[in-house]
């Protein structure tokens, strides 16, 4: 059984299992129900927002919490369990005067003075939303900020890297890697000019390509997506405007009169190459994957009809369910210049993900989480869809059981684009006993193969990794 749960009375992020924990710890030899596969090996990983010092806890958005990596390791047939904070230099300052020092993005505007020392970064590189593993180095990753460098098996953190000083723009959290070619694609979006940048880093790790990408007017742009010959830019209407600000309106909101374009560069393009067509206006947080076929540039998204990004889905009113996903596809023709697109899953979805051995080239199948329909970043199970069947598979969790996000590994020297396991941590409300499910992607209804049933609670958090072992 877990710990207490500590709860918040005035902000759910900090309430239940979105409560964070305080320790760092390891575990081995935890409790199996059914049986660790034989041929699963490599790290499942985990990262998060899990605040320690916190400036206010009304004001607290659950995009602020420092970053915590929860990590287990599968080796024939057994499992180990390491949770660690990720050492940031805003973390590691917090630490040192054992209070806040930086105030969250809600709190910008508060008259509080700054605690923020004379040289210290005007913000926190918080490295809390996802992994990117490229050139054998793994990285913690934070939009606005650079990447961070974490080691593995031990979760040490090693410190930021500007690619050689080469890195010249803010670094997404959902970089693409192709592995057939061994490069990863990465973009960073600004509220300054550019709005928009890119860069290619090859794969012995180093940045050789740099444009910007340019949009009429700053954008939320959480990922793109990249084929084997082309990355996707989706200029979506969820627009930064300060003239709504001023005029008591939200900053950061979407904006349907702004339409929604999708731009398409050559991988090593510049802006001049971007050849940009117009689809239907929704919101995109999440992309699957995208790959070309014949003529065409081909999709996969979650997509919603609007978003609640500053309210992150709990402003009284919100109609949910418009702020949920659901799986969509768009064709670009890139010879007629016409653009089809359709809805391919009534499931409402995000944390879309597809077997990365395939990244950029044509996937069959993509994995993703399936939201609760009355409670915001709440995942009741998992869902496979298949579009060559143009079907959906799924698995719940059961009552008072909620998910993240599902992270496909492949088994050992698996060919086939399914082959492999779906893992994700689940936690069970009404005992607060946290665990980590393992499924067979080959067979995602029929649930669990194996459970590991933690020692320690497991916050609700952001994404998910696999690194297979060397
Ligand atoms: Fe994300």
């Amino acid at each position: 059984m877990a710990e207490a749960t500590r709860t918040s009375s005035v902000n759910f992020f900090l309430d239940g299992n979105f409560a964070p924990i305080p320790e760092e710890r390891d575990a081995s030899n935890m409790t199996v129900t059914g049986k660790i596969p034989d041929d699963l090996s490599g790290h499942f990983l985990r990262i998060g927002p899990n605040p320690v010092h916190i400036f206010s806890e009304e004001a607290y958005h659950t995009f602020d919490g420092d970053g915590m990596i929860h990590a287990i390791e599968f080796s024939h047939g057994s499992a180990s369990y390491r949770n660690r904070f990720v050492q940031t230099e805003g973390f590691k300052l917090e630490q040192a005067r054992g209070d806040w020092v930086y105030k969250g993005m809600k709190s910008m505007m508060d008259p509080t003075p700054s605690r923020i020392p004379e040289g210290a970064p005007s913000s926190k590189n918080l490295a809390n939303t996802a992994f990117a593993y490229h050139n054998k180095t793994l990285y913690a990753l934070h939009e606005p900020s650079q990447p961070t460098i974490v080691s593995l098996p031990g979760l040490e953190t090693l410190g930021t890297t500007d690619f050689k000083g080469k890195l010249t723009h803010p670094f997404t959290a959902h970089p693409k890697v192709d592995q057939q070619t061994g490069e990863m694609m990465v973009f960073g979006y600004s509220f300054a000019p550019p709005f928009v940048s890119y860069s290619v880093i090859n794969s012995d790790g180093e940045l050789v390509h740099t444009t910007p990408v340019t949009i009429p007017k700053p954008v939320f742009m959480h990922d793109f997506a990249v084929t084997g010959k082309y990355s996707l830019f989706l200029d979506f209407p969820i627009t930064l405007d300060i003239e709504r600000a001023m005029a008591g309106g939200p900053a950061i909101d979407f904006d349907e009169a702004h339409g929604a374009r999708i731009g398409v560069m050559p991988r090593y393009g510049t802006d001049a190459d971007v050849r940009w067509f117009d689809v239907k206006a929704g919101v995109v947080v999440h992309t699957a994957n995208a790959w070309d076929e014949g003529d065409e540039v081909v999709l996969q998204a979650s997509r919603s009809k609007t978003a609640d990004i500053i309210g992150a889905g709990t402003n009284a009113g919100d109609a949910l369910p418009d702020t949920q996903g659901q799986l969509y596809e768009w064709r670009i023709n890139l010879v007629s210049g016409e653009v089809s697109e359709r809805g391919l899953s009534e499931l409402h979805c995000d944390f879309t993900r597809v077997n990365d051995t395939f990244a950029c080239h044509k996937t069959r199948f993509v994995y993703g989480g399936v939201f609760n329909p009355t409670r915001p970043f709440t995942f009741d199970g998992v869902m496979k869809h298949d579009s060559e069947l143009d079907s959906d598979e799924t698995y719940y969790y059961g009552p008072n059981r909620h998910g993240g996000e599902a992270v496909f590994a492949p088994r050992v020297g698996a060919t086939e684009e399914d082959a492999g396991y779906l893992i994700t941590f689940v936690h069970d409300e009404a005992t607060d006993q946290s665990e980590c499910v393992i499924i067979d992607a080959q067979n995602v209804s029929a649930g669990p193969v194996a459970t590991i049933v933690m020692p320690f609670r497991v916050p609700y958090g952001f994404h998910a990794g696999w690194v297979p072992a060397a």
